[in-house]
């Protein structure tokens, strides 16, 4: 009777413990891609058999789907194979606006980057990665504060 009665004590100990050690465990980070600029470049429409990919405030974007904008002789060509916060906050396809560089933006062109970087290319268009200046500091180390981007609506699967 004592045994048994240890038995189960024990069960319920080892099952308490059990809990108590999933609870401590962290979740593993999924890993992400990280896009050098050459290696963007290599998606920027020219070459018919790769994807497209462009990105906005970091965050790269398959935008093979919208090929009638950002194929090759597409309108938005420009915009492929590259950052360009810029020309997306201020809707330029102006040469010099094809930069990640926000500097100087005004508060309508955030607002309307804002705007377009979740209604149009969140929604749109799934992430295959970030580029250094997301998940990297100035030095390369990794950053600690970085977070990936939500997109539920997207069953993305690893690549890892
Ligand atoms: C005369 C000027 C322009 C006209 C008439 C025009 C017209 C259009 C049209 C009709 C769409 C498709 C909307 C839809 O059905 O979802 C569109 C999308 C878009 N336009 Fe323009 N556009 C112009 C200039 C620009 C410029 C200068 C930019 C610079 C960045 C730009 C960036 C975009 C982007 C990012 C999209 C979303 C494409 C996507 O869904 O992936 N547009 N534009």
């Amino acid at each position: 009777m004592a045994t048994s009665r240890l038995c189960v004590l024990f069960l319920v100990c080892s099952a308490l413990f059990a809990e108590e050690v999933k609870l401590e465990e962290k979740p593993a980070a999924k890993p992400v891609r990280l896009f050098t600029e050459d290696e963007l470049q290599r998606y920027d429409g020219t070459e018919e058999h790769l994807p497209i990919y462009m990105a906005v405030k970091g965050v790269v974007f398959d935008v093979t789907l919208g090929k009638e904008y950002y194929g090759k002789d597409a309108p938005y060509n420009a915009l492929a194979g590259k950052d360009c916060t810029r020309a997306v906050a201020k809707m330029s396809l102006d040469p010099e606006d094809l930069t990640s560089d926000m500097t100087g933006l005004t508060k309508e062109d955030i607002d309307s980057l804002d705007s377009v970087f979740e209604g149009t290319y969140k929604a749109k268009y799934p992430i295959v990665g970030y580029t250094a200046a997301r998940i990297l500091n100035e030095d390369g180390s990794p950053n600690e504060d970085f977070t990936p981007e939500e997109q539920p609506h997207f069953q993305t699967r690893d690549e890892f």
